[in-house]
């Protein structure tokens, strides 16, 4: 089944929302994977309990790594209209980026019979650290979206982290670009030459439908509706049929300094 990475550079906000936007109106079942290295925030966000989780199932691994089923460190929630499997990451960064660590080196998630979306928050710089596990799993990825502000600098990060992220993540990676910013899609795809652009509604109403046990309506909202077309695109997407998409191109060099988009603000 698509495993599916979601992560920022430089800190969204958005990610966490668009993993539980994306599973929320994702077509089959789904388990989002909380893998933020800075601590989780699904265990207080969806009042979730904290005994659960991947501090829980990383200790079950360390004592009986033969007896290796995840199931029981999973919470399922209901999210507006939709029932979603969640393994939440502790709160405390210390804790979370241990037990992280840890699942994602001996957890096939790939071969569980279930989409998986990995929340994997802000990604660190790319070396022999904690992060290194999360930078491999934008390699694994099915479909790697990163998530930005639509603001200067928000999207000024991105531009200078987009080369590497892209050779990491290769042909499936998509931008999320919330509209929090001056820019509309068409100025954002010329600047980044990528025209699968995703943009997101600045919406808050919609973000607080995503709560546990929510009203059901997420989909009749801006947010809802824009992850409901994204989620099908990517579910009716093989994963050898990536290629007839619209894909990202690495710029050859950062975009966004050579062209007018950064300094201009309206
Ligand atoms: N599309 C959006 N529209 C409005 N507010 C948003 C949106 N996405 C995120 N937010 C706000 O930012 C906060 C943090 O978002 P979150 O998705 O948790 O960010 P991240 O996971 O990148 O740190 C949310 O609680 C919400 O208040
Ligand atoms: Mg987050």
């Amino acid at each position: 089944m698509p495993m599916i990475v979601i992560g920022s550079v430089s800190g969204a906000p958005g990610v966490t929302t668009s993993a539980l936007a994306l599973a929320a109106t994702w077509p089959q079942p789904v388990l989002v994977v909380e893998a933020d290295a800075s601590g989780g925030d699904l265990i207080v966000r969806l009042d979730l309990n904290p005994e659960r989780g991947a501090a829980s199932l990383a200790a079950q691994q360390r004592h009986f790594p033969a007896n290796g089923t995840v199931a029981p460190h999973l919470q399922s929630v209901r999210v507006a209209d939709r029932s979603i499997d969640v393994l939440a990451a502790p709160v405390g960064s210390a804790e979370a980026a241990a037990s992280i660590a840890a699942v994602l080196a001996r957890v096939p998630f790939r071969q569980l019979n279930t989409t998986v979306i990995v929340d994997i928050g802000r990604l660190g710089p790319p070396g022999p650290s904690t992060s290194a596990t999360t930078w491999s799993l934008l390699s694994m990825a099915d479909f790697a979206l990163l998530v930005s502000s639509g603001r200067p600098d928000a999207l000024a990060h991105v531009a200078a982290a987009y080369g590497v992220v892209k050779q990491a993540a290769g042909e499936c990676l998509r931008l999320l670009v919330v509209e929090d910013g001056p820019y509309d899609a068409d100025e954002i795809n010329s600047a980044f030459h990528c025209p699968g652009i995703t943009m997101i509604p600045h919406d808050v109403r919609s973000v607080g439908l995503l709560h546990r046990n929510g009203p059901q309506t997420v989909a009749r909202t801006a947010l809802g509706r824009v992850f409901q077309q994204l989620s099908k695109k990517l579910a009716g997407t093989s994963v050898d049929g990536l290629r007839e998409l619209p894909s990202c191109v690495a710029p050859v060099s950062p975009p966004v300094a050579s062209t007018p988009l950064m300094w201009r603000t309206r």
